[in-house]
């Protein structure tokens, strides 16, 4: 028979199995509880539950009565792969002491949509549901993720309940958004987006070695145009770079991404710059990365362009055109070259063995680490999520098996994250 359990498993099983490449090294195996209060935004803590169990995370739904009446019980069991406990979690607490076990065995609360009622409660220590008991009897951070209408957001009694708890060194808020509300009015009230409760989730539980510093990501292709329609550019999606600014973000760090033109998005928390041709990208790098510890140059920056821009459309009419070529400036090179130059991470994308271009490219560009890839093997190219890459620096090279771009971002980051502590020690000699 297929059961609500069952399919709850099966559910979970194809969530995870479609999303393997997607744990979260911070996630992975830990038991999140998922506290939902009732508001309209409690559907959106679906999609929630969905990134944490890709992840890895265990979920436990607890909804309170009124949230209930939003989304039901069976929704949040079907994709947390366990029953959802509602209310006060009476039926549920079978021999144990449920308020208690969820608070102990948790690495982290996450209340979504926490509405004005719960935020309330919350910062009173109110404990007449299980949602509020569970939060009251844990020790792990607590994230709050408010949701109501502008007016109770703005009025000064939730203002100072958010206040209160945000001086709790346990509790941090995510949003509440600006934009338009289920009640019709515009203002900030809206929950946070599920993937920036997530992104805050995941920064929570990941240690932060990189706070306290400044890097720069670049990322993407760039374009350089030909007429006013057609421009030459390279296959690069940017997903490198996005991963590199995504994780330096979950480790603390300040990011600015410097990002050409593309379909993806930008990952939240980090500083975003839109850039379009490769002298754009040059200006944008030269201004950011002033102060910054570290330069990540993840971007496949055109090496030529064309030396004219034609004005309009060129028109077959006109015959064959003859399109002329000149060098673009050497982004990296031009910063290896300062005086007082941040540690820089070149790319080579090469097409057959990536060693000795690497290892030119370190000197010739005066890089502290060269991440290059046969960009002609299966899942090591451009477009994909997955990467094969050599770590290369003036101690030799490092093969790092086939991994995700997050993965292949951490394993660099670790490598950034000790060359700038190790700069901060000659510093202080
Ligand atoms: N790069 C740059 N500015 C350019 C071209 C490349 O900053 N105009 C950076 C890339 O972002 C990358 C690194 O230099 O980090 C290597 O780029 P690549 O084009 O592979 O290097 P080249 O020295 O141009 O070598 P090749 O002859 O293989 O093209």
């Amino acid at each position: 028979m297929y059961t609500a359990q069952g399919f709850a498993l099966g559910r979970r099983e194809e969530i995870l199995g479609r999303g393997k490449e997607k744990l979260v090294r911070a996630l992975e195996g830990k038991l999140v509880v998922l506290g939902v209060s009732g508001g309209i935004s409690a559907y959106r803590s679906c999609e929630l539950v969905r990134l944490l169990v890709k992840a890895g995370a265990e979920v436990q739904a607890v909804l309170t009565d009124s949230a209930a009446r939003f989304v039901g019980p069976l929704t949040f069991q079907a994709l947390c792969g366990r029953p959802a406990a509602v209310g006060c979690g009476v039926e549920m607490a079978g021999a144990g002491m449920q308020h208690i076990d969820l608070g102990r065995e948790s690495a982290l609360v996450i209340v979504a949509p926490c509405t004005a009622n719960t935020l309330a409660k919350l910062a009173c220590g109110l404990a007449d549901n299980l949602l509020c008991t569970t939060v009251l009897a844990s020790t792990c951070p607590v994230l709050v993720a408010p949701a109501m209408n502008s007016r109770m957001w703005a009025n000064p009694l939730s203002q100072q309940n958010a206040r209160r708890l945000e001086r709790l060194a346990r509790f941090h808020l995510v949003g509440p958004a600006s934009g338009s509300l289920a009640c019709g009015e515009e203002g900030t009230g809206r929950m946070a987006e599920p993937e920036a409760i997530f992104e805050s989730a995941v920064r929570l539980l990941t240690s932060a070695d990189l706070a306290g510093c400044k890097l720069l990501v670049t990322a993407g292709p760039t374009r350089e145009p030909i007429d006013a329609v057609r421009f030459l550019s390279n296959r690069s999606s940017g997903r490198m770079g996005l991963a590199l600014a995504r994780q330096a973000a979950r480790r603390g760090a300040e990011v600015v991404l410097v990002l050409g033109p593309g379909e993806l998005e930008p990952p939240p928390g980090v500083q975003c710059v839109r850039v379009g041709t490769a002298a754009e990208m040059a200006t944008a790098v030269r201004k950011h990365a002033r102060g910054a510890q570290a330069v990540l140059m993840a971007a496949a920056v055109a090496d030529f362009r064309p030396r004219r821009r034609v004005e309009g459309k060129l028109k077959k009419a006109a015959g064959m055109p003859r399109i002329e070529l000149e060098r673009t400036d050497d982004i990296l090179a031009g910063l290896g070259r300062g005086k007082s130059r941040p540690i820089l991470v070149g790319f080579a994308a090469e097409s057959g063995d990536p060693l000795e271009a690497a290892r030119s490219k370190l000197e010739r560009k005066h890089c502290d680490l060269i991440v290059a890839n046969d960009v002609s093997l299966p899942g090591a190219g451009f477009e994909v999520e997955t990467n094969r890459v050599h770590l290369v620096d003036e101690g030799g090279a490092e093969a790092l098996p086939m991994m995700s771009k997050d993965e292949v971002a951490e394993r660099v980051l670790d490598r950034v994250a000790a060359l700038i502590a190790a700069a901060g020690k000659r510093r202080a000699r």
